[in-house]
Parts: C-alpha cells; sequence; structure tokens
C-alpha cells in the first residue's frame, strides 16, 4: 500500500484521535497533503504504547517543541542573539534571488544588474550547449543518481565524463565527487590520518580547512604562501607515517597564485604529498586550461589535483585527478565519495560539454584574463588596494566591513553587483569587493565597472 508514514503512526496514535485534537497539536500543523497508507495499520502501530505516545506528544505540543510549530523553544533562542551580533558587526549575510540565468547580466532582487558576483568564468553557466546536453541526457539516463556510484553503479555519463577529465588533465585517472567542497575534504581525509601530518597555507578553502580537521592528522598551518615557514615547519615534524602540503592553487579571495615551484621542491626535499586545489584555475589557467600546475608547467609533478565542475565549466560537481593507483584509493577511502550519491548524469553531460568547449575556444581563457588586467591595472591607477590578484579574481580591499557593505550598495545603486566578501571569508579587516571576470562581459560592461569604480574613487577623497 502507500509508503508514507503517517503523522498519527509516527506520534504512536490513529488519525482520529490525531484530528479530535485540533490542528494545533498536529505534529507538522496541519495535514496539507492527503494521507496514504492504510490508516487501520496505522492505527495498529499505534496500539503499541500508546498512551504513553499521546502523553508524550501532548507534553511536548504544550511546551511547544514540535519540529514545525512556528514559534522557537526558548532553548533556541540563542540564535536570534547570535543573528543579532552579526548584524551589529556588519557580517550578517543575506539571500538575494536571481530571476533568469546565471550570466553576466541579471536579474538581481528585481534590479537589471551587471554582476561580477560569480565564478563563471568562460561565460558556461547558461550556454544553450550545457543546457542542451543536460537535456540530452536526462531524457536519456534520468535525473538522480539513486545512490553512492559504489551501490548502484556509475553512470555511463560519469564514467565518460571521468575519462574525458583524466585526458584533459593529462593524469592517468580522475574521480568525480558530488562537490568540490566534497572533494577537497574527502580526499584529504582519505591521505592523511592520526600519525599523520598536514601542512596548509592559512588562506586555503574551508573545504580544505574542514577536511584537516576531520582527518584528524596533526595540522600544521603555514602563513598564507610562505616557503621559508613551511620548510622550517616540515624540517621540525619528523617521525610522522606521512605528511601531506595542501594549497589553493589560484586563491579564490586575493586572485594570487600559490608558490607551486617552491612547494613542489619542498615536497620533495621533505618526501611530503603535495595537494593542489584547482578550483578558480581550472579552465582559466594554463596553455590548455588545466589550471595553475599547468602555468607553473608543473602538473606532472604534483600528486592530487582537486577541481571543480562549479566554476569556469558552468556545471556542479567536483573532481580528482593522479594516478590510477590514488583514484582506486579513494573510490574505497574518501568518505565523501563512498558515502554520498553521485551528481546527476545531467550534470556531468554538461561538464563534459564544458571541457570539450575549454578545449576548443582557448579565447574564452584569454579574454578573460585580459579584461581583469586592464580592470585591475585601471583600478590600481584610481588608487584602489586590489591585493596580490594576478588572475581574473580581483579583490578590491577597503578594511572595515560597513565600508566594504555601502561600497557594494553604491555599485548596485550603478547598476553593477559586485558583494562584499567579509570575514571568515577573508581575514579579520580585510573585508573587500571581489570582482570576478568572466568571458562573457563584454567591453562596454568592463568600462562601465572602470567608470564606476572611478566615479566612486573621487567621491570618497
Ligand atoms: C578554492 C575552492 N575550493 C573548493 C571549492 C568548493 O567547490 P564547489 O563549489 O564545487 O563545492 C570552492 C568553492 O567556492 C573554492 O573556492
Amino acid at each position: 500500500m502507500g509508503g508514507f508514514v503517517t503523522p498519527a503512526a509516527l506520534l504512536g496514535c490513529d488519525d482520529r484521535t490525531l484530528a479530535k485534537r485540533g490542528p494545533e497539536r498536529r505534529p507538522h500543523g496541519p495535514l496539507r497533503q492527503p494521507v496514504h497508507g492504510n490508516r487501520r495499520a496505522a492505527g495498529q502501530t499505534g496500539r503499541v504504547g500508546r498512551r504513553s505516545s499521546e502523553r508524550m506528544h501532548r507534553n511536548h505540543c504544550q511546551q511547544n517543541i514540535c519540529p514545525m510549530t512556528s514559534s522557537p523553544h526558548p532553548r533556541m533562542a540563542w540564535i536570534d542573539a547570535e543573528l543579532a551580533r552579526l548584524d551589529e558587526a556588519h557580517l550578517r549575510r543575506r539571500l538575494l534571488t536571481r530571476t533568469g540565468p546565471q550570466q553576466a547580466e541579471v536579474i538581481l532582487a528585481g534590479d537589471d544588474v551587471v554582476s561580477f558576483a560569480s565564478n563563471d568564468y568562460l561565460g558556461l553557466a547558461a550556454d544553450r550547449r550545457l543546457v542542451l546536453a543536460a537535456a540530452e541526457a536526462a531524457t536519456n539516463e534520468g535525473w538522480g543518481a539513486g545512490a553512492s556510484p559504489l551501490v548502484t553503479g556509475r553512470g555511463e555519463a560519469h564514467t565518460r565524463l571521468e575519462s574525458q577529465l583524466a585526458a584533459f588533465e593529462g593524469s592517468e585517472a580522475a574521480l568525480l565527487f558530488p562537490t568540490g567542497f566534497a572533494a577537497n575534504q574527502g580526499t584529504i581525509a582519505a591521505l592523511v590520518g592520526p600519525g599523520d601530518a598536514v601542512f596548509s597555507d592559512a588562506q586555503n578553502h574551508a573545504s580544505i580547512i574542514d577536511g584537516c580537521r576531520v582527518s584528524r592528522a596533526e595540522t600544521h598551518i603555514y602563513p598564507h604562501a610562505d616557503v621559508d615557514a613551511l620548510a622550517a615547519m616540515l624540517e621540525r615534524r619528523t617521525g610522522v607515517r606521512r605528511r601531506l602540503i595542501v594549497t589553493d592553487g589560484l586563491f579564490s579571495m586575493d586572485g594570487n597564485l600559490a608558490p607551486l615551484p617552491q612547494l613542489v621542491a619542498l615536497a620533495d626535499r621533505y618526501d611530503a604529498m603535495l595537494m593542489v586545489d584547482e578550483a578558480h584555475a581550472t579552465g582559466v589557467l594554463g596553455r590548455n586550461g588545466r589550471g595553475a600546475c599547468e602555468h607553473f608547467g608543473l602538473d606532472e609533478c604534483v600528486d592530487v589535483r582537486v577541481g571543480t565542475l562549479s566554476k569556469a565549466l558552468g556545471s556542479m560537481g567536483g573532481f580528482v585527478c593522479g594516478s590510477q593507483a590514488l583514484v582506486d584509493w579513494l573510490t574505497n577511502r574518501a568518505r565523501t565519495y563512498v558515502f554520498s550519491t553521485s551528481m546527476p548524469a545531467p550534470l556531468a553531460a554538461a561538464a563534459a560539454r564544458a571541457v570539450e568547449i575549454v578545449r576548443n575556444e582557448p579565447e574564452r581563457r584569454r579574454r578573460a584574463l585580459q579584461s581583469a588586467a586592464k580592470v585591475r591595472d585601471a583600478l590600481t591607477a584610481q588608487g584602489w588596494d586590489v591585493g596580490p590578484s594576478e588572475s581574473q579574481i580581483i579583490p578590491v580591499i577597503v578594511g572595515p566591513s560597513h565600508a566594504a557593505l555601502a561600497l557594494s550598495a553604491r555599485l548596485r545603486e550603478a547598476g553593477l553587483w559586485i558583494p562584499a566578501i567579509r570575514p571568515p571569508s577573508v581575514p579579520p579587516h580585510t573585508a573587500r569587493l571581489r570582482i570576478g571576470i568572466s568571458s562573457g562581459h563584454s567591453d562596454e560592461m568592463i568600462n562601465r565597472c572602470i567608470d564606476t569604480m572611478d566615479r566612486l574613487r573621487t567621491a570618497a577623497r
């Protein structure tokens, strides 16, 4: 019969008893959905310990702790207090709704704006070719993946994409994860554990930080891009089972590159594994768009390269590439792979199309980087602090969070969407605007960004 467990069954009573108590006493408010299944059976289930269940339910409702009731229990009141504190510190985030596709020009909370907010660096998120690839895969392979690939089997779209990514990256093998976050977290925890040591750049992405934490390896955080400090740490920390150096290839908030040649040398000297997260560099940097490792000519010297499909590739999902042995190990031991459902086949198909476009249309990455150089040079000349940016990501560092919010608001009034990035996403007192340049930005959009920033700079003097 019907598969739903009724609220009554959950509470150990029948529907009539529940109805008598009135809607305010229903566990999830008034029932909006028809009750499926065998009511009598549900009632029978309820006979076991029904009295005590009813008493429990009554107590719960009287105490107003039913999960879906509108007013929270006092024990949840701390959240309001914490949110108020975030408000006071100008650190509260609020969601805006975007209408229509993610592209250079969007409708944000009802306003037409040119967006410099996204990581869609090659303008592929709304590309018709990706949409058609996804639609075709949805028609042929359906939507949901059903379970972990180890349980249901990998879809053909996933298998094809893994081979394609390995070929694109010039690696022996590649493995897909549901997200880039999952790829970083699961991979680190599969590579190191108790008795090991991991050395992580202070400005690494949250997914790397969390990977280090869940791995339970000793974590040594070296000052941002400071290879001397890292060398000293590696020199000191001997006698562990395995060592791993992990870094973003292209830092997402400053737009600068990791000192990969020196990191490769240190990894060799100290016999440490080296893992590079190419999330913001895949598709943009390097002769073939492989990322920061390729930019330095080091793709073959890095043991573990992580990428995401969700930024320049305009889709969603993460991947790891390296040796076949690495991929086999992660398939067995990366918990975010083993215990998580794979991405839907249409996402894999769209990403596969994006990889082809990255291969065949190198002008996209050239355009993104050229436009970024133009914006960076202009903002520097205007007197803005663009930090160490050397890529399509340009920070405009203003310091206090409220100043970053105010600047972002002025830009929005002028029709430009450049969000303020505040701690904890960036270090304290370094709140900033983060400008993400895409090949999808027209010359007119780029000039408008430069001119508006100039006007605001002059007004602030
Ligand atoms: C450096 C870096 N690594 C990993 C990720 C996670 O990627 P995903 O969005 O695919 O989960 C992000 C996301 O912003 C990132 O900036």
